[in-house]
C-alpha cells in the first residue's frame, strides 16, 4: 500500500460566509463532510494535512492541522500561507461573489430593500494552479447538476487542475452522506459507483498516494 509519510497536503472544505454587514452574511449549503473525510483519509496514510475550513461544526479529523476561516479572501490567504505543499485538494464551496459590506448594520427603512453590490472573489483553485509554488498535484471538485463530465473537462482546462473530481449534486449530495464521483484528468475519466463519503475519501487518498509515488 502506498503511503503519504513526509508529504504535505492542503485541503479546503466547507462553505464560505461573505458578510453583508456586521450581523448578516451570504452562505451556501456545503456541509464540509467530503472535504473533512478527505483530510482524515490523507492523514491516515501518513500525510501532514493542513485543512483550511470554512464555517462548519464538524470535528477535526485525527492528526489534521485545521485553520478556520470565514470568507473566500481569508481562505485564499490561508491556502497561500500553508505552501509549500506536495498536493492540494480544493473541496470547499467557495462563494463566487462577496458583498462590498456595510460597516454598520443595514436598517430596514422607508427606501425599500437595499441593493447589494457584489464583487467577484478570487478563484482559489485557479490561482493556486498558476502559482509559481504550485503543488505537484492540484485537484479540484466540480458540483454539477447536468452534463457532469463535459463540465468537469472544461473546468480541468479552465482552472489548470490536474484532476477534477466531478460529482452529481442533482440528488441529496449536499449535506448527505454518499457521493457519486468521476475522476476527470488528462488521462480520461474514471467513474466510481455511489459510495459513502468516507469511502470516496479513502479511495481518493490511495489514488493521491499512488500519483505522488
Ligand atoms: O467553478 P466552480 O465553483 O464550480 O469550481 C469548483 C472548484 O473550484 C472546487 O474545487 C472549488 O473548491 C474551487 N473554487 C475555488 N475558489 C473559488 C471557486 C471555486 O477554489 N472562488
Amino acid at each position: 500500500m502506498s503511503t503519504l509519510t513526509g508529504r504535505h497536503i492542503v485541503v479546503t472544505a466547507g462553505p464560505t460566509h461573505e458578510p453583508i454587514d456586521p450581523v448578516r452574511y451570504i452562505a451556501n449549503r456545503s456541509s464540509g463532510k467530503q472535504g473533512f473525510a478527505i483530510a482524515g483519509a490523507l492523514a491516515a496514510l501518513g500525510a501532514r494535512v493542513t485543512l483550511v475550513a470554512g464555517p462548519v461544526t464538524l470535528p477535526t479529523p485525527p492528526d489534521v492541522d485545521r485553520v478556520d476561516v470565514e470568507t473566500a479572501l481569508e481562505m485564499n490567504a490561508a491556502v497561500n500561507a500553508a505552501l509549500p505543499a506536495d498536493a492540494a485538494v480544493m473541496v470547499a464551496a467557495v462563494a463566487d461573489w462577496r458583498v462590498d459590506p456595510s460597516t454598520q448594520k443595514i436598517k430596514k427603512g422607508a427606501n425599500g430593500p437595499p441593493t447589494l453590490h457584489l464583487v467577484e472573489n478570487p478563484d482559489i483553485l485557479a490561482t493556486l494552479a498558476r502559482n509559481p509554488r504550485r503543488p505537484r498535484l492540484v485537484i479540484g471538485f466540480a458540483a454539477e447538476t447536468e452534463h457532469v463530465i463535459e463540465h468537469a473537462r472544461a473546468k480541468l482546462a479552465r482552472k489548470g487542475a490536474d484532476w477534477i473530481v466531478a460529482n452529481d449534486v442533482s440528488g441529496d449530495v449536499m449535506g448527505g452522506d454518499a457521493n457519486t464521483v468521476h475522476i476527470v484528468s488528462a488521462d480520461g475519466v474514471e467513474s466510481w459507483e455511489r459510495l459513502p463519503k468516507g469511502d470516496v475519501a479513502t479511495r481518493l487518498a490511495d489514488r493521491i498516494a499512488a500519483a505522488l509515488g
